[in-house]
């Protein structure tokens, strides 16, 4: 629809989508001229959270993945149920479990406050995601920005694309394959999970019970945790969902390779875990003149017509 009004007055779109946008490629400079302080506004939030919520940085970054993982990256699992729209947050490996919503609110209310009508929701959780990780003491990237949001959600797909803790090596890497994602990329982002549910206990290895159920224990210590000891503790079967330990099993001698060389160098650990964040952060973006801004991450915008719409869609 957007598209096709697109054609009619080609010239004023072609002057709007000039540059990178008309390609649909996702660039670290998108609101260098919109919304120069996106960084900086999330992390604040972020910030501000974390004095009350010492896990708040690992559900973001849980949430950018699984955002990414249903219809690619474009805010879908933000979405509430509607007569028209069934949740993914009540998916079956979401239901009670994904969290974080409000401070993805609160960081939204703080980017239309500052910049009306820029910054999507789907951009937004990339951004959370690498502020998080960086916050954390893990590292920082360019986070490649331009995604907007999508007008649908698919709950069906969510059931059976995200990963469960209980799946085989073959079938996680199959759902990491079915996203472009390799079995490095599974590896390396397999870590951030963890690294945040050990930052989040006294004692990670003796608080959780081994099936991921220690992220009971909030006590926010020391956020400096984001390092390359998981795969040291896979190494001698520590690992703390059965997922995690399957990547050290016998039968995977592919990813006993890659833990292996994670574990004796934190560097490449770093390099491997921003390159996959990257790659899974491309997971289908909706570009261009595609989808929305969404005004409120957990709905979407009210169906304008007229003019009205027309001017909308470049918001
Ligand atoms: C490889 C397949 C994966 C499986 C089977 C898996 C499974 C899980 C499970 C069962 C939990 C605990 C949820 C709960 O207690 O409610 C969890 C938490 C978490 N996962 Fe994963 N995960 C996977 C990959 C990833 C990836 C790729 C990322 C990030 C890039 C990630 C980030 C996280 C984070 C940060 C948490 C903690 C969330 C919080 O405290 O709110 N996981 N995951
Ligand atoms: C965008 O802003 C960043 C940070 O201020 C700066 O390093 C970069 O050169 C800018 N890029 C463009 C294309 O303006
Ligand atoms: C999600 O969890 C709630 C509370 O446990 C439950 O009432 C609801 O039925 C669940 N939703 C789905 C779709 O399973
Ligand atoms: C949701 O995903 C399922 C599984 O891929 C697919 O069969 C179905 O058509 C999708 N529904 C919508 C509304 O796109
Ligand atoms: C994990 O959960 C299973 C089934 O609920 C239980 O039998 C097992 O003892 C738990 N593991 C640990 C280490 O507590
Ligand atoms: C997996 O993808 C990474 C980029 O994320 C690349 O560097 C690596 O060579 C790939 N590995 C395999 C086995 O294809
Ligand atoms: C959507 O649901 C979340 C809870 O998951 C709630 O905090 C938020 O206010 C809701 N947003 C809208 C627009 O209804």
């Amino acid at each position: 629809m957007s598209s096709s009004h697109c054609i009619v007055i080609g010239l004023f779109c072609a002057v709007l989508l000039g540059g990178s946008l008309s390609h649909g490629q996702l660039t670290p400079t998108f609101y260098n001229e919109t919304c120069p302080d996106v960084l900086s506004i999330v992390r604040g939030v972020i910030e501000e959270a974390l004095q009350t919520d010492g896990r708040i940085g690992a559900s973001l970054i849980r949430l950018h993945f699984h955002d990414c993982f249903v219809n690619g990256c474009d805010g879908s699992l933000l979405l509430n149920n509607t007569a028209t729209i069934e949740s993914e947050k009540d998916a079956l490996l979401n239901n009670n479990s994904v969290r974080g919503f409000g401070v993805v609110d609160d960081i939204k209310t703080a980017l239309e406050s500052a910049c009306p009508g820029i910054v999507s929701c789907a951009d937004l959780l990339a951004v959370a995601a690498e502020e998080s990780v960086s916050l954390a003491g893990g590292p920082s990237w360019g986070v490649l920005l331009g995604r907007r949001d999508g007008t649908t959600a698919n709950r069906t797909l969510a059931d059976l694309a995200l990963p469960s803790a209980s799946d085989s090596l073959d079938t996680l890497m199959s759902k990491f394959s079915d996203m472009g994602l390799n079995t490095t990329d599974l590896v390396a982002l397999s870590d951030s999970q963890v690294k945040f549910m050990r930052s989040l206990s006294n004692d990670g290895e003796k608080n959780n019970n081994g099936n991921g159920t220690g992220l009971a224990d909030l006590d926010p210590t020391t956020p400096d945790a984001f390092d390359n000891n998981y795969f040291s503790n896979l190494q001698v079967h520590k690992g703390l969902l059965q997922s995690d330990q399957e990547l050290f099993s016998t039968d995977g001698p592919d990813t006993v390779y890659i833990v292996n060389s994670f574990s004796g160098d934190q560097s490449a650990f770093f390099a491997s875990f921003v390159e996959s964040m990257i790659k899974m952060g491309n997971i289908g973006p909706l570009t261009g003149v595609e989808g929305e801004i969404r005004l409120n991450c957990g709905r979407v915008n009210e169906d304008v017509s007229g003019s009205d719409a027309l001017l909308h869609s470049y918001i």
